[in-house]
């Protein structure tokens, strides 16, 4: 009997593997997807209770209230907003707006893997700008744009690898693309950042045409259970999504809790500090182990092990599983030398750190 086939090139493409499944284990830490260490602000999870009584009635369509307080914040216009279920969808929504088949969008070597995967689904070619050194490099980007090229996806900071570039790097790749390519900065751990030259982007949507910021409530505001990304960009781009993405992306609980959430600077302050003093930690104490850290302004780390039997990273990721202790490994990503993890509690860190020594004592 026939059956009904997918395209082919949905086919052939395996689904995005997060690494979420919990073993069985008395307690488990899970640093496999780069969510925030303790949880989100009290003032979020009391907002998200208060919309226990109104979960009968759609969401806005557009969040006026939440996209207000964004530009109160950070000194945006909330007119230049969209926003999603995750900055997943909105990753999803440009491939679906900008690209025929046929046509190309950038991505970088070691860059967010849903950049080639939703250039795919909407028809389009991904082509991979070769990293240098785990670091973006921009010339390598500029020699990949071609006659049909319409998107550049680079992640500011970068997931896997946690590097960054700076505010000036990314202004003179942004001068060197040609206009009518859309340039996607992907802010999503732009919060965690103490550095004075990064910006996450902002000012290059409202000095140019052709830039759009993508930015995420699933990571340093820890709410990626509820599902709320973020856009910025000029009208013409804000536009062209909303046709495409689905009306109500951004639901009511998840914007509540996103208010609230923006108005904890206190929440917000602490995880910045504790992201800074445990990463910091974690990459020492992983180096005197001999196990090398890339180094990350962000809220994980990607660690490189021993290339020798038994001591892999795909040995250390299984061992750490089955301890309770979820990381992700990076042969996805084409680096199967390393395993990725997140910044937890300081607790949590310190069993990390305890597991992977006796990982690499052999016990
Ligand atoms: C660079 C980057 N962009 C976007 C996302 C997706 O975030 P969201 O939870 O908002 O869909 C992630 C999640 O890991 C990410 O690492």
């Amino acid at each position: 009997m026939t059956q009904p086939k997918p395209r082919p090139t949905i086919a052939e493409m395996v689904r995005y593997q997060p690494n979420l499944r919990a073993p069985e284990a008395d307690r488990i830490i899970r640093l496999s997807a780069n969510e925030g260490a303790f949880g989100p602000s009290p003032k979020a999870l009391q907002a998200l209770n208060n919309q226990s009584g109104l979960l009968h009635w759609y969401p806005d369509e557009e969040p006026i209230e939440l996209a207000e307080k964004l530009g109160e914040k950070y000194d945006l216009d909330p007119k230049k907003m969209i926003f999603g279920c995750g900055s997943d969808e909105l990753i999803m929504a440009i491939c679906q707006a900008y690209l025929d088949p046929g046509d190309e969008a950038v991505h970088t070597e070691y860059g967010f893997i849903m950049y080639p995967m939703s250039t795919k689904v909407a028809g389009g070619c991904p082509i991979a700008a070769t990293d240098n050194n785990f670091r973006v490099d921009i010339d390598s980007i500029l020699d990949r744009i071609s006659s049909r090229t319409r998107i550049v996806f680079l992640a500011n900071p970068n997931n896997p690898t946690g590097s960054y570039l700076s505010r000036t790097e990314v202004a003179r790749l942004h001068s060197k693309l040609p206009s009518d390519v859309l340039f996607v900065i992907d802010a999503a751990y732009s919060e965690f950042v103490v550095r004075n030259d990064y910006s996450s982007g902002a000012e290059l949507v409202d000095a140019a045409e052709n830039v759009i910021m993508l930015r995420t409530f699933s990571k340093l505001y820890a709410l990626a259970g509820l599902r709320l990304g973020w856009g910025y960009a000029k009208p013409h781009i804000i536009d062209a999504l909303h046709v495409v993405k689905q009306p109500f992306g951004a639901n009511r609980a998840a914007v509540a809790a996103a208010i609230a959430a923006l108005d904890d600077q206190q929440f917000v302050d602490k995880a910045v500090e504790h992201n800074e003093k445990w990463r910091t930690w974690t990459a020492s104490k992983f180096e005197k182990l001999g196990l090398l850290c890339l180094p990350s302004i962000t809220n994980f780390l990607m660690v490189k092990f021993p290339n020798e039997k038994g001591k892999t990273a795909n040995d250390a990721g299984s061992f750490l599983t089955s301890r309770g202790i979820l990381t992700r490994g990076m042969s996805g990503y084409g680096a199967p030398d390393y395993l990725r993890l997140s910044i937890g509690t300081e607790d949590e860190m310190k069993i990390v750190l305890k597991n992977v020594t006796e990982f690499l004592e052999g016990a």
